[in-house]
């Protein structure tokens, strides 16, 4: 059976004091449990010096495609090295439609952090025009797509994907347990027509408004492999809850 792996993205959020009580909390809490944390840059030297020797890993958010150079602003796959990272968030929605990443340098993206020795979480998911216009199957099929014709399908054993329906993220409206597992088995098929044992070992997210009281719902889908989670990996007892729900499951 594959393990469940959740995820918490701090997005743009946190300060060294509220870190510190965070990370305190969920650190015994979650003694056994493999959990993730992706905090934003500043705070990677924090979560390396509270979380080394724990079962929680660290990562950041987001990454430049490229290893070095005039490129204000950007940090490397190298720089997260330095500071311990494991995981790295790619192609969030936000990343997407806020600042423009199109699935090309999504995929530039994913390629970088894999060949640097990190893992990347790999993000997609329709908006509500496009569920409502039918084309959730086709829009995440196209995102998938850009990274397995550049990195190829083997790639994928060597990363997490998350299914976050843009609609779902941050609105307190969450995909119900079918909704989510219908997407997950499209995207496990579609990948399992090019190599099954790839498909089989794959983890698969879900992410967008999962909370304490909807988590073990979701996690007992057969395709959820575990989540992503903003606002509530932000308030530590809502975290360790989802954490210990998709141990559970
Ligand atoms: P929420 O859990 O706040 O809806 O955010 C989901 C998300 O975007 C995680 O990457």
């Amino acid at each position: 059976m594959r393990k469940k792996l959740v995820a918490g993205n701090w997005k743009m959020h946190g300060s060294l004091a509220e870190n510190a009580a965070l990370l305190d909390a969920i650190k015994p809490a979650l003694a056994g449990i493999d959990a993730v944390v992706c905090v934003p840059f500043p705070y990677l030297a924090q979560a390396q010096a509270s979380l080394t020797g724990s079962s929680i890993a660290w990562g950041a958010q987001n990454v430049s495609e490229q290893a070095k150079g005039a490129f204000t602003g950007e940090v490397s796959t190298g720089m997260l090295l330095d500071f311990g990272c494991k995981y790295v968030i790619v192609g969030h929605s936000e990343r997407r439609s806020l600042y423009g990443e199109s699935d090309a340098l999504v995929a530039k993206k994913y390629m970088a952090a894999q060949a640097a020795g990190l893992t990347p979480i790999l993000c997609v998911g329709e908006s509500l025009d496009e569920r409502e216009s039918g084309v959730t199957e086709a829009v995440v099929a196209r995102q998938l797509d850009a990274v397995i014709q550049t990195a190829g399908v083997a790639s994928l054993a060597k990363a997490v994907v998350a299914y976050e329906p843009v609609w779902a993220i941050g609105t307190g409206k969450t995909a119900s347990p079918e909704q989510a597992q219908a997407v997950h088995a499209f995207i496990r098929g579609k990948i399992a027509a090019l190599d099954a044992g790839v498909a089989d070992g794959l983890v698969i997210q879900y992410g967008g408004s999962v909370k304490a009281a909807n988590a073990a719902e979701l996690m007992a889908q057969p395709d959820i492999d575990g989540g992503l989670i903003g606002g509530a990996s932000l308030v530590a007892d809502d975290f360790i809850a989802i954490c210990r729900a998709a141990a559970a499951n």
